[in-house]
């Protein structure tokens, strides 16, 4: 959804070319999320967080409102999702990461959609016992991250229907043909599915406020290319009389690979959260860097970060700390430092991480029905 003069496609189902973020900002009317915003968020979770001060979430929608709110004491909840169209990657663990510390930090509930009727709508390739594997594994990885179970609900969009259909109907008759072609470019070959899944994504936005019948502000931790969704489900909040949900949104994760995101699509370019390590390190020591031909010209000339996709992963997750950030690019820039050193560095590092992310992963699969939206339906009053 970029304009005809961008040399780049953000939208729901496609992301590429060199996405110009700062163009993005202006042509979805979000807002920056600027050293002022950010100083209040830290202010009342009470601490930094990396990815506010790295920019990999650099959007919003209305948060200086939330936060109006809960300095009023009217607590919001948050609402994310994943489309469980194949294996998670470590690009998808980084925004649950930042939704976790948002879940810890704010005391919120959580609803989590898994939406295997989405994919299985949007991917005519995929059977619908693909998707209901898939909706299965990548619970296990949700759960892996550590979220509060008394305070995550995961959606299975197929399973629990019923829960969601109620707001669904409501959402939907607000919705027109014509709004949800001009939001979404659907065309007349679209299966009737994908036309109503708009409707669908936007429930859980209002799911609190209608189980507790209380008016709660919704905040959705999402990638920028969601933002489609969002301004639909927006659109129809306050007639149902529901607050318009705010959102906080982030960057692409990129993949290991030259441009373009972390896609499971394209296997070396992503590090799968089942990977073992062997294959992960491989994956890192393929990756795409901003090094020289030769090591002579490298050692001369010196790298460059910029581009790196190495240092990308540094500077999301594998190297919080400022001042070793600050002394790899250096080391990089000046030729100190090869890629092939550089990449060993990573790899290490990844592999930690993704013991213990499996390790987790493997807990996750006893405790599945903790985490279940099924147990809402106790709370349904009707
Ligand atoms: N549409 C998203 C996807 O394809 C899944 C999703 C549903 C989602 N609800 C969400 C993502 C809320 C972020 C926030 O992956």
């Amino acid at each position: 959804m970029a304009g005809k003069d961008d040399d780049f496609v953000v939208t729901p189902w496609e992301v590429s070319g060199k996405v110009d973020y700062d163009r993005l900002i202006e042509l979805f009317g979000t807002e920056r999320i600027d050293k002022k915003l950010r100083a209040r968020i830290y202010r009342l979770a009470g601490e930094k967080h990396i990815l506010l001060e790295r920019e990999l979430f650099f959007s919003h929608r209305d948060l200086k409102w939330v936060f109006d709110e809960y300095e009023k004491g009217n607590k919001f909840f948050l609402y994310t999702g994943r489309g469980p169209s194949g294996s998670v990657h470590i690009g998808h663990l980084v925004p649950w990461m930042f939704t976790k510390w948002l879940q810890d930090r704010f005391d919120t509930p959580l609803y989590f959609q898994l939406t295997n009727d989405e994919k299985f709508w949007f991917n005519p390739e995929l059977s619908i016992d693909q998707v209901k594997q898939f909706t299965y594994d990548n619970a296990l990885d949700v759960i892996a991250v550590g979220f509060e179970p008394e305070k995550t609900y995961l959606i299975n969009d197929i399973e629990h229907i019923d829960i969601l259909y109620e707001i669904g109907v409501q959402v939907a008759r607000k919705i027109t043909f014509s709004t949800a072609k001009a939001a979404f470019g659907f065309e007349n070959s679209m299966n009737i599915g994908g036309i109503w899944w708009p409707a669908l994504q936007a429930v859980p936005a209002f799911l609190h406020s209608w189980i507790y019948g209380t008016k709660t502000p919704c905040v959705i931790p999402c990638a920028i290319d969601q933002d489609p969704y969002w301004r639909v489900t927006r659109d129809v909040a306050e007639r149902l009389g529901y607050y318009k949900p705010a959102s906080i949104q982030n960057k692409f994760v990129p993949g290991l690979q030259e441009g373009g995101k972390m896609s499971a699509s394209d296997p070396m370019s992503a590090v799968l959260t089942t990977d073992k390590p062997k294959l992960a390190r491989k994956k890192v020591m393929n990756a795409f860097t901003g090094g020289r031909a030769t090591a002579k010209e490298q050692r001369e000339l010196g790298a460059n970060p910029d581009i790196c996709s190495v240092f990308k992963y540094y500077q999301f997750i594998f190297m919080p700390d400022d001042n070793e950030l600050n002394k790899i690019e250096q080391q990089c820039r000046s030729g100190e430092i090869l890629c092939g050193e550089c990449k060993q560095i990573l790899a290490s590092r990844m592999i930690d991480f993704l013991e213990k992310h499996q390790a987790a992963r493997e807990e996750a699969k006893e405790r599945v029905h903790e985490f279940s939206a099924a147990r809402l339906r106790d709370e349904i009053k009707r």
